[in-house]
């Protein structure tokens, strides 16, 4: 398809009693410049009403007039959620809890993921959908069951988190010993006495919570890639796509990108509920982190409400724009696509109340339509920046390994780590600066990043501190924060000083760190003549890490603030370190979001930093500014998302550089080139110039 995806999920099996409904669906979607829908999804039940009868007659029919009407599937696999029959028959199917109970039959994603006679039914099916649609030339992709998610605690997951450790460990001695399981006397003799975590039994043992967390996703990316061979045997090499889903934790999806030939993810930002800029840049955080899964590549966004979102508390409307505006986003950041749950409203049960783009209503003539084909002719016009990948200077790392761990850890702050806003007020400082970052788990590569930021890393994996050291060492410029470098990949603290194998690179070592109750404050002060310039002084809560500097052969630390209180007032907060031909920041408290917008105005004007982007920072308040590349063609996309029309100075071109011209903007007579340029509120423009040829 050479157009950007726009659609949605489509349930037709809902419908299939009144098919004037049905006809009236290819009417609208085409008006509305729909060209891909999502089926099958959760759609079991009416494939196989019975056990091992297939159903597959409506599906073909509503895939071929699909088709015929320029409409391509996107064909998911149904194992989100079974039918009543397959409960009943093989309660097995059915998790038990956490807390060991056993789940009724209900809801969805209630199933578990080792069972053999659950993955045998999906592979059934999964077979059959495959022979029959694989190949289909409306076919675009294959789902992957929905939102993959939970987990699992019956003695088949118990049996296979058993064979688990004695993979990783080989013997229970090294199990015990990275678990250190001699503390309060919980030495396991043997693998066969080893239980998942449970409210009811053990969860102190921090490795043992680690490493389950590990096998619930090892499993559920075994589940995945069950699916997928059964997808493959059958003959059909489309790609494949699994959804995933905001800030979701429990599982780690970095880990399922390998099996994945497109990451997506669906989007349900609480659009109105604060600051559009501020929800805005949290969803764009979340944009970059997909994004960054397969870097290069660009994302699917699967998901993303037209109107209401119906499980959130309020079931806000979007504002007249915003389903334009949130779409354009998702593209300006690196999609291909922009999805709807869902296309029509069902009529009854838990989404009834959902928006669609066709409510209850059924015509044409709502403002929800019209929005969406507004959307949709827009998508249609900048067709062209399909395929084109984003090139990001900056990263900041997400790691879920390392989030599990600290959270679990009975740490400095058992009441709040502000782990997220540590992430956030890195990420804003960055993106005000005009730059695309990537968001990256620990073990990415970190080729072709000049900047590199670490809030929190608590846990370094083996290797780890080689490769930032590396990047400092060839002329990275690296961020590290307070609690980093504490603990190896089982939880186990570092002896010997930390940042473990960090400490010549920072030119420091962390001698202790200060949790604060909620309402004590600290403050990080400038030095004198500091070599940064450094003008303010600022709050810092939360955590205040202290620190010893270090002697080493090179440069000598320099020490950028102090703090201004407490029995470690006058101690360094905030240092520089030169390290080979790169620079090593150490950020050591929770410093309050202003002071990394003056590190950051600070740090893009320094020589060494080298990054060079086409908006100039600091960009005004709501202003988001993204770039994707093509071969020959790059473009800039700016979205206000402030309160205010906003100006901002594009890069005057080069000698061999192209002017920009306009792919896409709001009000034609608004947009000046050249000069300075101004941008109203809730506006998109999206521009585009050749690349000189290399
Ligand atoms: C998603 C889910 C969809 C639908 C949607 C409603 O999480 O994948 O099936 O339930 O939420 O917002």
């Amino acid at each position: 398809m050479d157009k950007i995806l726009y659609g949605g999920d489509y349930n037709p099996e809902q419908w299939l009693h009144m098919p004037e409904i049905l006809e009236k669906d290819i009417e609208y979607f085409k008006k509305a410049h729909i060209n891909t829908v999502t089926v099958g999804v959760f759609s079991w039940g009416a494939l196989e009403p019975e056990e091992g009868r297939y159903e597959f007659g409506w599906l073909e029919d509503r895939i071929d007039t699909l088709y015929e009407n320029g409409i391509s599937v996107i064909l998911a696999t149904p194992s989100g959620a079974r039918p009543k029959w397959l409960a009943d028959a093989y309660p097995e199917v059915l998790r038990v809890r956490e807390d060991r109970t056993k789940m009724l039959f209900g809801q969805r994603h209630n199933h578990c993921y080792t069972s053999p006679v659950y993955r045998e039914k999906v592979r059934a099916i999964d077979t059959e959908l495959a022979k029959r649609f694989g190949n289909h030339p409306g076919v675009l992709l294959w789902h992957i069951s929905n939102e993959f998610g939970g987990e699992c605690h019956c003695p088949y997951c118990q049996a296979a988190f058993r064979e688990w450790l004695k993979k990783k460990y080989g013997t229970i001695d090294a199990l015990n010993e990275q678990w250190s399981t001699t503390f309060w006397s919980h030495q396991y003799q043997s693998f066969d006495q080893v239980e998942s975590p449970s409210s009811i039994g053990e969860r102190s043992v921090h490795g043992l919570v680690l490493d389950w967390k590990r096998f619930v996703t090892d499993q559920t990316v075994d589940f995945m890639n069950w699916e997928i061979g059964a997808l493959r045997a059958a003959g059909s090499d489309k790609p494949v796509t699994t959804n995933m889903m905001y800030e979701y934790t429990p599982l780690n999806y970095a880990k399922f990108a390998d099996s994945l030939d497109v990451i997506s993810w669906d989007s349900y930002p609480a659009w109105h509920k604060r600051e559009t800029a501020v929800t805005a840049e949290d969803t764009a955080m979340q944009h970059d982190l997909f994004r960054s899964m397969k870097r290069g590549q660009p994302f699917l966004l699967m998901e993303s409400s037209p109107s209401a979102t119906n499980w959130q508390p309020v079931s806000k409307l979007r504002r007249p724009g915003m389903v334009k505006q949130a779409a354009l986003q998702a593209i300006a950041h690196g999609a291909d696509a922009s999805l709807y749950f869902q296309m029509r409203q069902s009529r009854g049960s838990f989404e009834k109340f959902h928006g669609a783009v066709i409510d209850q209503y059924g015509g044409c003539d709502t403002r929800v339509f019209r929005e969406v084909e507004e959307t949709g002719a827009v998508l249609e016009a900048i067709s062209e920046v399909k395929g084109s990948i984003t090139k990001a200077q900056a990263a900041i790392f997400y790691d879920t390994e390392n989030i599990w761990a600290m959270e679990e850890a009975k740490g400095p702050r058992n009441e709040g780590l502000f782990r997220k806003e540590a992430q956030r007020k890195l990420y804003h400082g960055l993106r005000r600066m005009g730059l695309d970052v990537d968001m990256v788990c620990m073990d990415a590569d970190l080729t072709g990043y000049r900047i590199v930021a670490a809030p929190m890393a608590y846990m370094f994996r083996e290797g780890f501190a080689e490769k930032i050291e590396t990047f400092v060492r060839e002329g990275g410029i690296f961020l590290l924060t307070y609690w980093s470098g504490v603990v190896n990949e089982n939880d186990l603290c570092y002896l010997g000083g930390r940042p473990y194998g960090l400490m010549d690179v920072m030119g420091l070592r962390s001698t202790e760190i200060d949790g604060l109750y909620d309402w004590e404050e600290n403050h990080a002060c400038p030095t004198a003549e500091n070599s940064l310039g450094l003008k303010h002084t600022y709050t810092c809560r939360h955590l205040c890490e202290l620190v010893q500097l270090r002697q080493t052969d090179g440069a000598p630390t320099e020490v950028l603030m102090t703090y201004g209180d407490d029995f470690y007032a006058g101690t360094p907060v905030v240092t520089r370190h030169p390290y080979g031909r790169g620079t090593a920041y150490a950020i050591l408290a929770d410093i309050e979001p202003a002071f990394y917008d003056e590190f950051f105005e600070i740090l893009m004007e320094r020589p060494e930093t080298a990054v060079s982007c086409l908006v100039k920072g600091p960009l005004p308040e709501g202003l988001e500014v993204c770039r994707r590349e093509h071969a020959d063609t790059e473009y800039l996309f700016l979205q206000n998302f402030g309160k205010e029309t906003c100006s901002f100075d594009l890069k005057e071109a080069d000698e061999e550089e192209q002017v920009w011209q306009v792919l896409y903007e709001e009000n034609p007579d608004s947009y000046r080139k050249p000069g300075t340029q101004t941008i109203r509120v809730g506006e998109t423009v999206v521009l585009k110039r050749h690349l000189p040829i290399k």
